[in-house]
Protein backbone atom coordinates (compact mmCIF):
# COMPACT_ATOMS: atom_id res chain seq x y z
CA UNK A 1 0.00 0.00 0.00
CA UNK A 2 2.62 2.50 0.90
CA UNK A 3 4.22 1.97 -2.16
CA UNK A 4 1.49 2.83 -4.44
CA UNK A 5 0.91 6.46 -5.41
CA UNK A 6 -2.02 6.96 -3.25
CA UNK A 7 -4.97 8.69 -5.03
CA UNK A 8 -6.08 12.13 -4.74
CA UNK A 9 -9.25 11.45 -3.09
CA UNK A 10 -7.45 9.76 -0.38
CA UNK A 11 -5.39 13.28 0.06
CA UNK A 12 -8.67 14.83 -0.10
CA UNK A 13 -9.86 13.08 3.08
CA UNK A 14 -7.01 13.00 5.05
CA UNK A 15 -7.12 17.16 4.42
CA UNK A 16 -10.60 17.37 5.73
CA UNK A 17 -10.11 14.71 8.22
CA UNK A 18 -7.75 16.95 10.59
CA UNK A 19 -9.04 20.58 9.12
CA UNK A 20 -12.16 19.12 11.18
CA UNK A 21 -10.33 17.89 13.77
CA UNK A 22 -8.75 21.99 14.37
CA UNK A 23 -11.78 23.13 14.17
CA UNK A 24 -13.32 21.57 17.37
CA UNK A 25 -10.06 22.67 19.00
CA UNK A 26 -10.23 26.31 17.88
CA UNK A 27 -14.02 25.86 18.46
CA UNK A 28 -13.14 25.30 22.18
CA UNK A 29 -10.44 27.59 22.65
CA UNK A 30 -12.13 30.42 24.05
CA UNK A 31 -13.50 27.95 26.86
CA UNK A 32 -12.60 27.54 30.61
CA UNK A 33 -12.84 24.86 31.96
CA UNK A 34 -16.31 25.48 33.94
CA UNK A 35 -17.55 26.82 30.48
CA UNK A 36 -16.86 23.35 28.83
CA UNK A 37 -18.53 21.07 31.31
CA UNK A 38 -21.96 22.30 32.57
CA UNK A 39 -24.80 20.93 30.85
CA UNK A 40 -27.68 23.64 30.57
CA UNK A 41 -30.32 20.64 29.83
CA UNK A 42 -30.05 16.75 29.67
CA UNK A 43 -30.92 17.34 25.84
CA UNK A 44 -27.92 19.32 25.66
CA UNK A 45 -24.16 18.17 26.20
CA UNK A 46 -20.88 20.13 27.47
CA UNK A 47 -18.83 21.30 25.20
CA UNK A 48 -16.14 18.76 26.73
CA UNK A 49 -18.00 16.25 25.85
CA UNK A 50 -18.34 17.00 22.65
CA UNK A 51 -14.66 17.30 22.13
CA UNK A 52 -14.42 14.11 23.74
CA UNK A 53 -17.24 11.93 22.18
CA UNK A 54 -15.77 13.16 18.56
CA UNK A 55 -12.26 11.49 19.64
CA UNK A 56 -14.13 8.18 21.42
CA UNK A 57 -15.87 8.03 17.61
CA UNK A 58 -12.48 8.01 15.52
CA UNK A 59 -11.01 5.83 18.58
CA UNK A 60 -13.61 2.95 18.70
CA UNK A 61 -14.51 2.65 15.21
CA UNK A 62 -11.18 3.40 13.59
CA UNK A 63 -8.32 3.19 15.58
CA UNK A 64 -9.19 0.11 17.64
CA UNK A 65 -10.81 -1.55 15.14
CA UNK A 66 -8.53 -1.09 12.54
CA UNK A 67 -5.14 -0.28 14.22
CA UNK A 68 -3.12 -3.04 15.74
CA UNK A 69 -1.73 -2.52 18.63
CA UNK A 70 -3.68 0.90 19.11
CA UNK A 71 -3.64 1.17 22.97
CA UNK A 72 -6.85 4.09 23.96
CA UNK A 73 -5.92 6.72 25.17
CA UNK A 74 -6.94 6.10 29.37
CA UNK A 75 -9.77 2.80 28.36
CA UNK A 76 -12.08 4.61 31.19
CA UNK A 77 -13.11 6.94 28.48
CA UNK A 78 -15.29 4.60 26.56
CA UNK A 79 -18.14 4.57 29.43
CA UNK A 80 -17.77 8.42 29.57
CA UNK A 81 -17.67 9.10 25.84
CA UNK A 82 -20.02 6.77 23.96
CA UNK A 83 -23.37 8.67 23.40
CA UNK A 84 -26.07 5.90 22.53
CA UNK A 85 -24.37 2.68 21.26
CA UNK A 86 -25.69 -0.39 22.78
CA UNK A 87 -23.22 -2.39 20.84
CA UNK A 88 -20.55 -0.43 22.42
CA UNK A 89 -21.44 -1.42 26.28
CA UNK A 90 -22.37 0.53 29.19
CA UNK A 91 -22.61 4.79 29.23
CA UNK A 92 -22.60 7.52 31.47
CA UNK A 93 -26.26 8.49 31.74
CA UNK A 94 -26.63 11.79 29.07
CA UNK A 95 -28.57 13.80 31.78
CA UNK A 96 -25.30 13.02 34.09
CA UNK A 97 -23.09 14.70 31.70
CA UNK A 98 -22.71 18.02 32.98
CA UNK A 99 -21.27 16.18 36.07
CA UNK A 100 -18.25 15.18 34.73
CA UNK A 101 -15.84 17.56 36.05
CA UNK A 102 -13.27 15.17 35.28
CA UNK A 103 -11.20 14.53 33.05
CA UNK A 104 -10.06 18.22 32.49
CA UNK A 105 -10.26 20.36 29.67
CA UNK A 106 -6.89 20.17 29.32
CA UNK A 107 -7.21 15.98 29.39
CA UNK A 108 -9.49 16.13 26.91
CA UNK A 109 -7.43 18.07 24.25
CA UNK A 110 -4.61 15.80 24.88
CA UNK A 111 -6.38 12.57 24.05
CA UNK A 112 -7.58 14.40 20.80
CA UNK A 113 -3.80 15.40 20.26
CA UNK A 114 -3.09 11.28 20.78
CA UNK A 115 -6.15 10.48 18.56
CA UNK A 116 -4.89 12.77 15.68
CA UNK A 117 -1.36 11.41 15.74
CA UNK A 118 -2.97 7.84 15.93
CA UNK A 119 -5.21 8.85 13.11
CA UNK A 120 -2.28 10.39 10.84
CA UNK A 121 0.23 7.10 11.41
CA UNK A 122 -2.23 4.76 10.51
CA UNK A 123 -3.98 6.74 7.51
CA UNK A 124 -2.06 5.39 4.66
CA UNK A 125 -2.51 1.93 5.53
CA UNK A 126 -6.23 1.66 6.31
CA UNK A 127 -8.51 -0.62 4.50
CA UNK A 128 -11.42 0.79 2.19
CA UNK A 129 -13.85 -0.16 5.47
CA UNK A 130 -12.13 2.09 7.83
CA UNK A 131 -11.80 4.93 4.88
CA UNK A 132 -15.41 5.11 5.11
CA UNK A 133 -15.72 4.92 8.43
CA UNK A 134 -12.89 7.98 8.71
CA UNK A 135 -15.50 9.72 6.28
CA UNK A 136 -18.43 8.64 8.81
CA UNK A 137 -16.45 10.25 11.38
CA UNK A 138 -15.36 13.62 9.93
CA UNK A 139 -19.70 13.99 8.94
CA UNK A 140 -19.92 13.29 12.62
CA UNK A 141 -17.38 15.51 14.10
CA UNK A 142 -19.28 18.37 11.81
CA UNK A 143 -22.89 17.69 13.22
CA UNK A 144 -21.19 17.82 16.77
CA UNK A 145 -19.65 21.33 16.28
CA UNK A 146 -23.18 22.74 15.61
CA UNK A 147 -24.43 21.43 18.53
CA UNK A 148 -20.83 22.65 20.22
CA UNK A 149 -22.32 25.85 19.53
CA UNK A 150 -25.83 25.30 19.93
CA UNK A 151 -25.36 23.66 23.07
CA UNK A 152 -22.53 26.66 24.46
CA UNK A 153 -25.77 29.63 23.66
CA UNK A 154 -28.24 27.39 25.70
CA UNK A 155 -24.88 27.40 28.46
CA UNK A 156 -24.65 30.79 28.55
CA UNK A 157 -28.17 31.71 28.23
CA UNK A 158 -28.64 30.64 31.83
CA UNK A 159 -26.30 33.27 33.26
CA UNK A 160 -27.42 36.45 34.47
CA UNK A 161 -24.03 37.84 33.50
CA UNK A 162 -24.89 36.90 29.77
CA UNK A 163 -21.43 36.20 28.59
CA UNK A 164 -20.66 36.44 24.82
CA UNK A 165 -18.91 33.40 23.28
CA UNK A 166 -17.43 35.99 20.55
CA UNK A 167 -18.33 38.55 18.50
CA UNK A 168 -20.59 39.83 16.06
CA UNK A 169 -21.42 43.12 14.30
CA UNK A 170 -24.35 45.12 15.24
CA UNK A 171 -26.97 44.27 13.07
CA UNK A 172 -28.08 47.03 10.69
CA UNK A 173 -31.53 48.26 9.93
CA UNK A 174 -32.13 46.23 6.45
CA UNK A 175 -35.98 46.24 4.94
CA UNK A 176 -36.91 42.60 4.22
CA UNK A 177 -37.50 41.70 1.09
CA UNK A 178 -41.20 40.83 -0.51
CA UNK A 179 -41.75 36.98 0.19
CA UNK A 180 -42.71 35.53 -2.65
CA UNK A 181 -44.30 31.67 -3.21
CA UNK A 182 -42.65 29.47 -6.60
CA UNK A 183 -44.38 26.88 -8.27
CA UNK A 184 -43.15 23.85 -7.32
CA UNK A 185 -42.46 20.33 -9.31
CA UNK A 186 -45.35 18.26 -9.67
CA UNK A 187 -45.58 14.69 -10.30
CA UNK A 188 -43.35 12.40 -10.00
CA UNK A 189 -39.83 13.27 -8.77
CA UNK A 190 -36.70 11.57 -7.28
CA UNK A 191 -35.49 12.56 -3.96
CA UNK A 192 -32.64 10.89 -1.71
CA UNK A 193 -29.41 10.73 -2.28
CA UNK A 194 -27.64 9.21 -5.40
CA UNK A 195 -25.24 6.54 -4.89
CA UNK A 196 -21.96 8.04 -5.09
CA UNK A 197 -20.26 10.02 -2.46
CA UNK A 198 -21.39 10.02 0.84
CA UNK A 199 -24.45 10.41 2.71
CA UNK A 200 -25.52 9.42 5.79
CA UNK A 201 -27.65 5.54 5.48
CA UNK A 202 -31.29 8.06 5.98
CA UNK A 203 -30.85 9.72 3.29
CA UNK A 204 -31.01 6.36 1.03
CA UNK A 205 -32.03 5.09 -1.09
CA UNK A 206 -32.98 7.49 -4.18
CA UNK A 207 -36.70 6.65 -5.20
CA UNK A 208 -39.47 8.07 -6.50
CA UNK A 209 -42.29 10.47 -5.10
CA UNK A 210 -45.59 12.38 -6.16
CA UNK A 211 -45.79 15.90 -5.74
CA UNK A 212 -48.97 17.16 -5.91
CA UNK A 213 -49.50 21.12 -7.24
CA UNK A 214 -47.94 23.39 -4.55
CA UNK A 215 -45.67 26.59 -4.47
CA UNK A 216 -42.79 27.56 -1.95
CA UNK A 217 -41.87 31.00 -1.10
CA UNK A 218 -38.66 32.06 -1.80
CA UNK A 219 -36.88 32.95 1.82
CA UNK A 220 -37.73 32.06 5.05
CA UNK A 221 -39.95 33.70 7.53
CA UNK A 222 -38.28 36.72 9.37
CA UNK A 223 -38.04 38.18 12.67
CA UNK A 224 -40.13 41.06 11.41
CA UNK A 225 -42.97 38.81 10.48
CA UNK A 226 -42.63 36.87 13.51
CA UNK A 227 -43.47 39.90 15.78
CA UNK A 228 -46.51 40.33 13.46
CA UNK A 229 -47.33 37.12 14.52
CA UNK A 230 -47.01 37.73 17.96
CA UNK A 231 -48.77 41.15 17.74
CA UNK A 232 -51.93 39.72 16.23
CA UNK A 233 -52.22 37.11 19.19
CA UNK A 234 -50.53 33.97 17.89
CA UNK A 235 -49.45 32.47 20.88
CA UNK A 236 -52.64 32.80 22.40
CA UNK A 237 -55.43 31.25 19.56
CA UNK A 238 -55.62 27.97 20.45
CA UNK A 239 -57.30 27.24 16.47
CA UNK A 240 -53.41 28.00 15.20
CA UNK A 241 -51.66 25.46 17.02
CA UNK A 242 -51.52 21.31 16.85
CA UNK A 243 -52.93 19.88 20.16
CA UNK A 244 -49.23 18.73 21.32
CA UNK A 245 -48.19 22.58 20.39
CA UNK A 246 -50.83 23.82 22.66
CA UNK A 247 -50.62 22.11 25.72
CA UNK A 248 -46.32 22.86 25.34
CA UNK A 249 -47.10 26.35 25.11
CA UNK A 250 -49.43 26.42 27.98
CA UNK A 251 -47.72 24.84 30.43
CA UNK A 252 -43.95 26.04 29.57
CA UNK A 253 -45.41 29.87 29.28
CA UNK A 254 -43.74 30.03 25.62
CA UNK A 255 -44.84 33.70 24.06
CA UNK A 256 -41.86 34.28 21.45
CA UNK A 257 -38.73 32.36 19.51
CA UNK A 258 -36.16 31.01 22.66
CA UNK A 259 -33.61 33.53 23.17
CA UNK A 260 -35.90 36.86 22.88
CA UNK A 261 -36.34 38.99 25.20
CA UNK A 262 -38.92 41.65 26.17
CA UNK A 263 -37.11 44.55 25.24
CA UNK A 264 -36.08 43.95 21.85
CA UNK A 265 -32.94 42.40 22.56
CA UNK A 266 -32.43 38.62 22.35
CA UNK A 267 -29.55 36.94 23.66
CA UNK A 268 -26.47 35.46 21.35
CA UNK A 269 -23.00 33.70 21.03
CA UNK A 270 -22.24 37.46 20.84
CA UNK A 271 -24.21 38.14 23.89
CA UNK A 272 -27.36 40.30 24.56
CA UNK A 273 -28.14 42.09 20.98
CA UNK A 274 -31.16 44.02 19.51
CA UNK A 275 -33.06 41.57 17.51
CA UNK A 276 -32.13 41.68 13.86
CA UNK A 277 -35.72 42.19 12.56
CA UNK A 278 -34.60 41.40 8.57
CA UNK A 279 -32.99 38.23 9.62
CA UNK A 280 -34.85 34.76 9.44
CA UNK A 281 -36.02 33.55 12.59
CA UNK A 282 -34.45 31.07 15.23
CA UNK A 283 -35.03 28.58 17.77
CA UNK A 284 -38.81 28.13 17.39
CA UNK A 285 -40.23 24.70 17.69
CA UNK A 286 -41.72 22.68 15.07
CA UNK A 287 -45.76 23.41 17.14
CA UNK A 288 -44.12 27.24 16.44
CA UNK A 289 -43.50 26.65 12.85
CA UNK A 290 -46.62 25.06 12.12
CA UNK A 291 -48.80 27.36 14.10
CA UNK A 292 -46.98 30.54 12.45
CA UNK A 293 -47.28 28.72 9.03
CA UNK A 294 -51.52 28.35 9.58
CA UNK A 295 -51.78 32.29 10.65
CA UNK A 296 -49.74 33.11 7.18
CA UNK A 297 -52.45 30.94 5.59
CA UNK A 298 -50.18 28.42 4.67
CA UNK A 299 -48.52 25.21 5.67
CA UNK A 300 -45.24 23.86 5.85
CA UNK A 301 -43.36 21.68 3.20
CA UNK A 302 -42.84 18.88 2.67
CA UNK A 303 -39.53 16.99 3.12
CA UNK A 304 -39.75 15.92 -1.09
CA UNK A 305 -41.15 19.35 -1.64
CA UNK A 306 -38.34 21.13 -0.08
CA UNK A 307 -35.80 18.73 -1.73
CA UNK A 308 -37.07 19.10 -5.12
CA UNK A 309 -37.17 22.94 -4.55
CA UNK A 310 -33.34 22.71 -3.19
CA UNK A 311 -32.27 20.48 -5.40
CA UNK A 312 -30.90 23.25 -8.30
CA UNK A 313 -29.44 25.77 -5.47
CA UNK A 314 -25.93 25.38 -4.10
CA UNK A 315 -25.29 23.79 -0.80
CA UNK A 316 -21.69 25.76 -0.03
CA UNK A 317 -23.28 29.23 -0.63
CA UNK A 318 -24.92 31.10 2.14
CA UNK A 319 -24.49 31.77 5.97
CA UNK A 320 -22.65 28.67 6.93
CA UNK A 321 -19.99 28.00 9.53
CA UNK A 322 -16.53 28.73 7.84
CA UNK A 323 -14.63 29.23 11.09
CA UNK A 324 -14.36 29.20 14.63
CA UNK A 325 -16.37 32.14 16.68
CA UNK A 326 -19.80 33.42 17.56
CA UNK A 327 -22.49 32.86 14.66
CA UNK A 328 -26.31 34.40 14.07
CA UNK A 329 -28.78 34.19 11.44
CA UNK A 330 -27.94 36.71 8.69
CA UNK A 331 -30.47 38.21 5.99
CA UNK A 332 -30.47 36.99 2.62
CA UNK A 333 -32.51 34.93 0.80
CA UNK A 334 -30.06 31.75 -0.08
CA UNK A 335 -31.57 28.27 0.39
CA UNK A 336 -29.00 26.72 2.63
CA UNK A 337 -27.76 28.39 5.52
CA UNK A 338 -28.87 30.84 8.92
CA UNK A 339 -32.24 28.41 9.63
CA UNK A 340 -32.66 24.66 9.73
CA UNK A 341 -36.09 24.52 8.28
CA UNK A 342 -38.87 22.91 9.38
CA UNK A 343 -41.35 20.97 7.90
CA UNK A 344 -44.23 18.93 7.96
CA UNK A 345 -42.32 15.49 7.17
CA UNK A 346 -41.53 13.10 9.75
CA UNK A 347 -38.24 11.20 10.02
CA UNK A 348 -39.08 7.91 8.85
CA UNK A 349 -37.37 5.40 6.59
CA UNK A 350 -37.02 5.47 2.67
CA UNK A 351 -38.56 2.62 0.95
CA UNK A 352 -35.63 0.24 0.85
CA UNK A 353 -33.53 1.84 3.73
CA UNK A 354 -31.41 -0.30 5.09
CA UNK A 355 -29.11 1.21 7.99
CA UNK A 356 -25.38 1.26 8.07
CA UNK A 357 -23.65 -2.45 8.63
CA UNK A 358 -21.79 -3.05 12.11
CA UNK A 359 -21.89 -0.82 15.05
CA UNK A 360 -22.66 2.50 13.56
CA UNK A 361 -25.67 0.67 12.35
CA UNK A 362 -27.25 2.68 15.48
CA UNK A 363 -26.15 6.00 14.39
CA UNK A 364 -29.85 7.38 12.65
CA UNK A 365 -32.12 4.29 11.92
CA UNK A 366 -33.23 3.72 15.56
CA UNK A 367 -34.08 7.34 15.85
CA UNK A 368 -37.47 6.72 13.46
CA UNK A 369 -40.01 7.87 16.06
CA UNK A 370 -41.09 10.95 17.07
CA UNK A 371 -39.07 13.60 15.03
CA UNK A 372 -39.35 15.60 12.20
CA UNK A 373 -37.13 16.64 9.33
CA UNK A 374 -35.40 19.27 9.11
CA UNK A 375 -33.79 20.25 5.79
CA UNK A 376 -31.17 23.22 4.69
CA UNK A 377 -28.21 24.42 6.78
CA UNK A 378 -27.74 26.34 9.77
CA UNK A 379 -25.35 29.49 10.52
CA UNK A 380 -23.55 26.74 13.00
CA UNK A 381 -23.49 24.12 10.12
CA UNK A 382 -19.60 23.63 8.87
CA UNK A 383 -19.92 24.69 4.73
CA UNK A 384 -19.80 21.68 3.03
CA UNK A 385 -21.31 18.93 5.71
CA UNK A 386 -25.08 19.99 4.21
CA UNK A 387 -27.17 18.74 0.90
CA UNK A 388 -30.41 18.52 -0.77
CA UNK A 389 -30.82 15.11 0.38
CA UNK A 390 -29.63 16.00 3.83
CA UNK A 391 -32.05 14.77 6.92
CA UNK A 392 -31.57 16.07 9.90
CA UNK A 393 -34.60 16.02 12.41
CA UNK A 394 -35.25 16.97 16.36
CA UNK A 395 -38.40 16.71 17.97
CA UNK A 396 -40.94 18.46 17.39
CA UNK A 397 -40.78 20.50 20.57
CA UNK A 398 -36.88 21.19 20.31
CA UNK A 399 -35.92 25.11 20.12
CA UNK A 400 -32.25 25.56 20.88
CA UNK A 401 -31.02 24.50 17.81
CA UNK A 402 -30.84 27.51 15.13
CA UNK A 403 -34.17 26.28 13.12
CA UNK A 404 -36.76 28.14 11.08
CA UNK A 405 -38.71 27.71 9.19
CA UNK A 406 -39.99 28.55 4.99
CA UNK A 407 -43.39 28.67 4.10
CA UNK A 408 -45.13 26.47 1.34
CA UNK A 409 -48.70 26.33 0.27
CA UNK A 410 -51.29 24.24 -1.84
CA UNK A 411 -51.41 25.33 -5.75
FE1 LIG B 1 -22.30 11.54 18.23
Amino acid sequence: MATKARPQAFDGLAARLFATRRLSRELGAPLTDADATIQPFPDASPAKWHLAHTSWFFETFVLRDFVAGYGPFDERFAYLFNSYYENEGERHPRPKRGMLSRPSLDEIRAWRVHVDHALQAALPSLPPAALDLVELGINHEQQHQELFLTDILAAFAENPLEPAYGTLPVPQIRAVEPLTFVPGREGIVEIGASDSGFAFDAERPRHRVFLAAHAIADRHVTNQEWAEFIADDGYRTPTLWLSDGWARVQQNGIAAPLYWNDDETEFTLAGRRPIDWAAPVAHISHYEADAFAHWAGARLPTEAEWESFAASADPGQGNQLDAAGAVAPQPGAATFGSVWEWTQSAFTPYPGFAPAEGAVGEYNGKFMSGQMVLKGASCATPRGHSRAAYRNFFPPAARWQFTGLRLARDA
